[in-house]
C-alpha cells in the first residue's frame, strides 16, 4: 500500500482474513459467523453468543448452561489482583484499571500448558466486570466486596456488583443485548491491535492488554462517553439543534456518529435506539431521549452522517445507572469475547503482521559529531 490520503489509517485494506464476522456487507450488514445481527439480539443471550464466536457453533441447552455455570464460578478474583485494585487511585480511569487488571492477572494466572488460551478467554469474560466491581466498591464506598452473586449473566452480574442489588428483568436484558452488538467487529482499530500482538506469538494477555488500551480512544471505544457528554450538555431538543450546527460549523466531530466501514448505517443502531426509549419512557426521561433524536434529525439532515452504535448506547448506559466513565469498559466485557476468538484465529494461521511504510524523511546525509552540532 502506499501513505496516499485514500489508504491512511488502512482504509479500505483488506488485512487478513476471518470467519468471525462480516462488517457492512451490502452497505450495512453484520453477521457474526453467519448469524445476522438482529436474529441474535433478538434470540440469543450474551454467553451464548460468546460461545459461538469462541467455538464456532452455538451451543446447545446442555453446553449453555454448562458454560454459564463454568464462567460463574470464575468471577473471584485473587487476593493478590484485589491488593493491586485497591492500590490504584479513585480519580484512576476505569479503562486504565482494566487494562492493568489484565495485565496483572497474566503475572498471576500466566498462559501456558495447564492454562490455554480458550481457558484464558473465558477467565477475562468472567473477572473483567468483577474488577471493575470491586475496584468501584472499594473506592466508592470502602467496602471490599465479595465478587459473586446469584445472576448467571455476565449482564445481570455486573449491574448487581454496580448497583448492590439485583437488576430488573428488563436492565438486565437491555444490557445483556448491548453486550451481544458490542460483542465482535471485525478488524476494528481494537481487535486488529489484539492480532498484531498475537501474531509475534505473544501471550494471551498481552494481546488483550493491548486491545484495552487501543478501545480506550474517543475515535474508537471512548465514543460512546463523550458521546453522553454531549447528548448531557443540552437542556432541550432546540438547544441540541442550535448547539450541533455550532459544532459543525466549527468543523467540530460529533462523537457517536459515522463508521469508517458502514456506509449507510450501522444495523446495531436501530436495536439499542428502541432499547433506549423504551428505558427513557420507563424512566420518565422527558429530556436525554428527546435531544439525542433531534441530534440524529440534525445530523442526518446536515451530513448525511448516521448514529453508530455508540449514540444510542450512551443514553441507554444512562438510563441503567451506569457511571458515563463505565461506558468503555462494558464495551471491554462484551467485544473480549471477539478479541480472544480472533487471537485463536490469528494463531490458527499466523503470519507475523508487519507491514512497510513509504519513507517521507530526508535522504540519507552524513553523521554530524556531536562537538560540531
Ligand atoms: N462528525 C462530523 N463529521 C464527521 C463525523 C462526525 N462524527 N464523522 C465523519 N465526519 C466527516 C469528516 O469530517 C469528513 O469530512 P471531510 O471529508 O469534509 O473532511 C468525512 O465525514 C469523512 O470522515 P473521516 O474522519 O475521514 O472518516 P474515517 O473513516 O476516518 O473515520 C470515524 C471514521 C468513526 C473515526 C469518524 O466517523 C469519527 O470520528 N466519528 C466520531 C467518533 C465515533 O463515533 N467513533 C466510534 C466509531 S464506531
Amino acid at each position: 500500500m502506499s501513505g496516499s490520503a485514500n489508504t491512511a489509517g488502512l482504509a479500505g485494506i483488506v488485512a487478513g482474513e476471518t470467519a468471525l464476522s462480516t462488517v457492512g456487507k451490502a452497505g450495512h450488514g453484520l453477521t457474526y459467523r453467519g448469524y445476522s445481527i438482529d436474529d441474535l439480539a433478538e434470540h440469543a443471550g450474551f454467553e451464548e453468543v460468546a460461545w459461538l464466536l469462541l467455538r464456532g457453533e452455538l451451543p446447545t441447552v446442555a453446553q449453555l448452561a454448562a458454560y454459564r455455570e463454568s464462567l460463574q464460578s470464575q468471577r473471584g478474583l485473587p487476593s493478590a489482583l484485589c491488593d493491586i485494585l485497591e492500590r490504584l487511585p479513585a480519580t484512576a480511569h476505569p479503562m486504565d484499571v482494566l487494562r492493568t487488571g489484565c495485565s496483572a492477572l497474566g503475572c498471576l494466572e500466566p498462559e501456558g500448558d495447564s492454562r490455554p488460551g480458550i481457558e484464558i478467554a473465558d477467565r477475562l469474560l468472567a473477572a473483567f466486570p468483577s474488577m471493575l466491581g470491586y475496584w468501584h466498591q472499594f473506592h466508592a464506598k470502602g467496602t471490599r466486596i465479595v465478587v459473586q452473586t446469584d445472576d448467571d449473566s455476565i449482564a445481570g452480574h455486573f449491574l448487581h456488583l454496580l448497583h448492590g442489588r439485583p437488576a430488573s428483568e428488563t436492565h438486565r436484558r437491555a444490557m445483556d443485548v448491548s453486550l451481544i452488538l458490542y460483542a465482535e467487529h471485525e478488524f476494528n482499530a481494537s481487535t486488529f491491535a489484539a492480532r498484531v500482538a498475537a501474531s509475534t506469538l505473544s501471550d494471551f494477555y498481552s494481546a488483550i492488554t493491548a486491545a484495552v488500551g487501543t478501545l480506550r480512544g474517543p475515535l474508537h471505544g471512548g465514543a460512546n462517553e463523550a458521546a453522553y457528554e454531549l447528548i448531557d450538555r443540552f437542556d432541550s431538543p432546540d438547544a441540541a439543534e442550535a448547539g450541533i450546527l455550532e459544532l459543525l460549523a466549527v468543523k467540530a466531530k460529533i462523537m457517536g456518529f459515522g463508521h469508517r466501514v458502514y456506509r449507510e448505517c450501522d444495523p446495531r443502531s436501530a436495536i439499542i435506539q428502541q432499547w433506549a426509549k423504551r428505558l427513557a419512557d420507563e424512566t420518565g426521561d422527558t429530556r436525554l431521549y428527546a435531544v439525542s433524536e433531534r441530534i440524529d434529525a440534525v445530523m442526518s439532515r446536515e451530513k448525511k452522517l448516521f448514529p453508530n452504535l455508540d449514540f444510542y448506547s450512551a443514553s441507554a448506559y444512562h438510563f441503567l445507572g451506569i457511571p458515563t466513565r463505565y461506558f468503555t469498559p462494558l464495551f471491554v466485557f462484551a467485544r473480549t469475547a471477539g478479541w480472544a476468538a480472533h487471537v485463536l484465529e490469528q494463531r490458527a494461521n499466523n503470519r507475523l503482521i508487519r507491514p512497510t511504510a513509504d519513507y517521507v524523511g530526508p535522504e540519507t546525509r552524513a553523521f554530524v559529531p556531536l562537538a560540531s552540532r
